[in-house]
């Protein structure tokens, strides 16, 4: 079987791309390159284009007759971003989605897993969620998610086409294999900060100890974003064991990690702690939230197999030679980009 990654040259959807590889199903790649890393496409029959264009959706689907399932992984993700420029977020993630869903549906596609988030609950007080917490997405980014399920959802209640909506919780780590990994160079969620904070024998700023958790900081469900790319691959033969034609399943660990919890795997996986302070919260930050994961397990059959420190020791691994796999054209990206804030149950 074939598989289209559309935004296979990002970060999950690489990791989605090789994993599908090693499985024995061969990953089609779709991607716009607008974040996404040609390196990361190596080896796969690869389209650069848009979700949006039907021509070329056409095209792919008339070279790759054998293309069995799509997984949707395209999106602008950076939610400072989207409340800046929720017009283009909207563009971006939505109409163009409604378009995609357009073009899949003229293509006969009959399985479509779309990438969602955490980002789109509203956690209760003890800040786990089940896929039936309340809906209550807090940024433009976010609601382009849970719009994006929403349409989705209408789509397959009246088409032949079945939704999977993975809602991702906090992805770290890199293809084992180093195949890829997250492309930017300075990441800003709390885990690439730390990474940045050793190698430049800067302070870690802890923001802010003054939240409903056992320690005060903010809490992440980390999971390796290789065990989300296996997820996907259990999901693409678990579509007719699904129990309607849409489904959302959490794909988190289920165990929360506190600042304070991962700064000390992370001083552990170093050895020599790096230096850090208490700061205050920055605007915008939340409590976070973890993952309740008993539909994942039930679904899919999928549990995660890394734990925090392997998410830990394959980002320094990547961290390590990233500006080496991706020489060529590294200098065209920003110095900094905002990833801490995207995203988040959630970063
Ligand atoms: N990284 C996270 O923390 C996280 C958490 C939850 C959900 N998600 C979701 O997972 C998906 C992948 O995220 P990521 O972290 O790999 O981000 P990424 O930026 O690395 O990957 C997104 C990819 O989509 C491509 N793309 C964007 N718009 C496109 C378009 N219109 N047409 C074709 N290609 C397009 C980009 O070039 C890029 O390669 C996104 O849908 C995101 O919302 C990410």
């Amino acid at each position: 079987m074939k598989v289209l990654v559309a935004g296979g040259a990002g970060y999950i959807g690489s990791t989605v791309a090789s994993a599908c590889s090693d499985a024995g199903i061969t990953p089609v790649i779709l991607d716009s390159l607008v974040t996404g890393r040609r390196e990361f496409t190596a080896g796969h029959a690869f389209y650069s284009g848009d979700i949006a264009d039907g021509t070329l959706i056409d095209r792919i689907f008339a070279d790759h007759r054998d293309i069995g399932a799509v997984v949707h992984c395209a999106a602008l993700i950076v939610v400072p971003d989207s409340v800046a420029d929720p017009v283009r977020y909207y563009r971006e993630n939505v109409a163009k989605s409604v378009a995609f869903a357009q073009h899949l549906l003229r293509n006969d596609v009959r399985r479509l897993i779309f990438s969602s988030s955490a980002a789109i609950y509203r956690p209760g007080p003890d800040l786990a969620v089940d896929e039936d917490s309340p809906i209550d997405p807090q940024s433009p980014y976010a609601r382009t998610k849970a719009m994006c399920e929403a349409i989705f959802a209408d789509v397959a209640a009246v088409a032949p086409l079945r939704v999977l909506s993975l809602r991702y919780f906090n992805p770290i780590g890199a293809d084992p294999k180093m195949r890829s990994g997250l492309q930017l160079p300075r990441p800003t969620h709390a885990l690439g900060k730390m990474i940045q904070a050793q190698a430049e024998g800067i302070e870690f700023l802890v923001t802010g100890t003054d939240y409903p958790t056992r320690d005060g900081s903010g809490i992440r469900d980390y999971v390796h974003v290789w065990d989300l790319a296996l997820a996907h691959v259990a999901a693409l033969g678990a579509f007719d064991a699904m129990p309607g034609p849409a489904t959302a399943i959490n794909l988190g660990t289920g165990t929360g990690t506190t600042v304070m919890e991962l700064l000390a795997a992370f001083n552990e996986a170093v050895g020599t702690p790096i230096r850090s302070r208490v700061a205050q919260r920055r605007p915008g930050d939340i409590a976070g939230a973890y993952a309740r994961t008993g539909r994942a397990k039930s679904l899919l059959g999928w549990q995660p197999q890394y734990d925090l420190a392997e998410g830990i020791r394959h980002s320094l691994q990547w961290a390590a030679i990233r500006d080496e796999r991706l020489s060529e054209t590294s200098l065209m990206l920003p110095k900094v980009q905002n990833r801490d804030l995207q995203d988040s149950a959630g970063p």
